[in-house]
């Protein structure tokens, strides 16, 4: 599961619109079922239009799905020496979307980023009313 998960993070990887920060990534995301999905981060022009490849996958699975997204794990690849953990607003955004997932991150070097998203965000943001 894991290892087609990160060839789907790296061959996604490949479809990055990235002309501004020349750093391309990729993310596969599997749900309750073991799904995949994927996604690219797209840059835009107007830089802080960009969106980050770990929301593009969730996202999507959100569009597709007909139930509510549980993510169970995320992998995201980077094609650099080290490798790149998910920034906060995507962390905020997993966290919607999860109770602890496996977040593991990967690059063309040999280290490996592995931990849960509890160890990562400690306090997300919580609309309570
Ligand atoms: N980026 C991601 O896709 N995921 C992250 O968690 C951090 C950063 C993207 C955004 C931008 O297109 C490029 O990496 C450089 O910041």
């Amino acid at each position: 599961m894991e290892s087609e998960m990160i060839r789907k993070a790296r061959e996604v990887a490949g479809h990055s619109h990235a002309p501004y920060s020349g750093f391309p990534v990729g993310c596969a995301i599997a749900d309750q079922d073991g799904k995949i999905y994927t996604g690219c981060n797209v840059e835009n022009a107007s830089f802080g239009l960009s969106v980050c490849a770990e929301r593009n996958a969730i996202f999507h699975a959100v569009s597709v799905m007909d139930k509510k997204l549980q993510i169970r794990t995320v992998i995201i690849y980077t094609p650099t020496p080290s490798p790149t953990p998910p920034c906060g607003a995507c962390r905020q955004v997993i966290s919607e979307f999860a109770e602890n997932p496996v977040i593991i991150s990967v690059c063309d070097g040999r280290d490996i980023i592995t931990g849960s998203l509890n160890d990562m965000f400690t306090h997300p943001f919580n609309l309570k009313p």
